[in-house]
């Protein structure tokens, strides 16, 4: 009898459980986003608030001809600056530099590539558009019928209307609101890293969230907020990024190869999401080749999805590592000197003993077996990425 009412229990349970699984999937809610970080490009970086409909289509119908796409890019993001007033029934309307939101989605998409747009949760954004703030339901509408897969929230004048201790609820407002559109939409928190946001994004439903303020496109700058990830490596994983800001390759003073090689490949070896920031339709060869190194990008989008850490450190010597799926490690001999100098790894550091094989990224080359360690020269301000594998039995 006993036995009867247990299996009884157990059958009606699966068969909950099985109901709420189908009701998800049915809902949307099973298509899991952002396994691997998130690619793209963003306006913010070099447009800030002189964005136009035209300028974004122009962008995305270059990321998806100039090898971008194919090398993994994928979403087109309108930062700030795309808002006008609300409509009498309080619907958030676009300014004249964009008169037809859901046409330009409709493009973005007719071009295999998905579609972003920003907000806050406050009444104004930083640039003092209009912010969501008690619309949250009807702006997440909103983007759903617009066609939106991505949305970045950033915190802005929401300190002005909330506690500081409100800031957990107010991002899970914004995520349920999204959830309840039953449309697959990226979650991209913008607060800056305030009080240690790793530590309860993935809660509030973010697939992503800032660790720092603004970069700017100098190197002492990206340097600055790239090195200092170091120990957020635990809060990384598939569906679940930090994110230290956008990338600055092609922008401002952020165009010598070996710079623009650095950010990318720490980048990569953070795991971070990989959002260019330059104007893809005025872009040198030498930008679009580190854009869409494959190699290099293979490291960002590992499925095992690690973020790497520091090993060594010597002044302005730094030697990262990343595990990767395949049991490779992929070592980045960073030089932040403004001379050349000579690095090492040294194998036992990755848990590799003996000798190993050694590719190096950036050039595509295999440059044999090495025992214990491996040394090169590493231009100021450079990089050696390398892939460290033992040799195959
Ligand atoms: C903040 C964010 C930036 C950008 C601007 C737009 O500064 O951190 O990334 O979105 O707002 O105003």
């Amino acid at each position: 009898m006993r036995y009867l009412k247990l299996k009884g229990i157990i059958c009606a349970c699966l068969v909950i459980a099985l109901a709420g699984i189908f009701t998800s999937i049915a809902r949307g809610q099973g298509s899991q986003v952002a396994m691997t970080p998130p690619m793209g490009w963003n306006s913010w970086n070099h447009f800030g608030c002189h964005i136009t409909e035209d300028i974004v289509r122009q962008q995305a119908h270059a990321m998806a001809t100039n090898g971008m796409k194919d090398a993994g890019y994928v979403y087109v993001n309108i930062d700030d600056c795309w808002q006008g007033q609300r409509d009498a029934q309080g619907n958030i309307q676009p300014n004249a530099n964009f008169p037809d939101m859901k046409g330009l989605a409709d493009y973005v998409h007719s071009l295999g590539l998905k579609f972003g747009v920003y907000s806050s949760p406050g009444p104004l954004t930083c640039a003092r558009h209009t912010g969501s703030y008690q619309h949250e339901q009807q702006d997440a509408k909103t983007y759903a019928a617009w066609g939106v897969d991505y949305l970045k929230y950033d915190w802005c004048s929401a300190s002005r209307v909330y506690q500081p201790s409100q800031m957990q609820a107010v991002y899970r407002k914004m995520y349920d609101a999204l959830r309840s559109t039953e449309r697959p939409i990226v979650f991209s928190l913008c607060q800056y890293g305030l009080q240690q946001v790793w530590r309860w994004g993935p809660s509030v439903g973010g697939n992503l969230w800032r660790t720092t303020g603004d970069i700017s496109p100098d190197y002492t700058r990206m340097a600055f907020i790239g090195f200092e990830q170091n120990g957020l490596q635990k809060y990384a994983g598939p569906g679940h990024w930090n994110d230290p800001d956008m990338l600055e390759i092609g922008n401002g003073r952020l165009t010598n190869v070996n710079e623009e090689r650095t950010q990318m490949s720490l980048w990569c070896m953070l795991a971070a999401p990989l959002l260019a920031g330059n104007d893809l339709t005025h872009m040198n060869q030498q930008t679009l080749d580190v854009l869409t190194n494959r190699e290099v990008i293979a490291v960002d989008q590992d499925p095992k999805g690690v973020q790497g850490h520091r090993i060594t450190q010597e002044g302005p010597l730094e030697v990262w590592a990343k595990a990767m799926s395949d049991g490779s490690q992929v070592v980045g001999l960073f030089n932040r000197s403004v001379g050349a100098a000579v690095m090492e790894v040294n194998f036992s550091d990755i848990g590799i003993y003996g000798s190993a094989k050694v590719r190096d990224l950036w050039a595509h080359k295999d440059l044999g077996s090495f025992d214990r360690s491996f040394s090169t020269e590493v231009p100021a301000h450079g990089v050696a990425l390398i892939r460290v594998s033992l040799p195959k039995p």
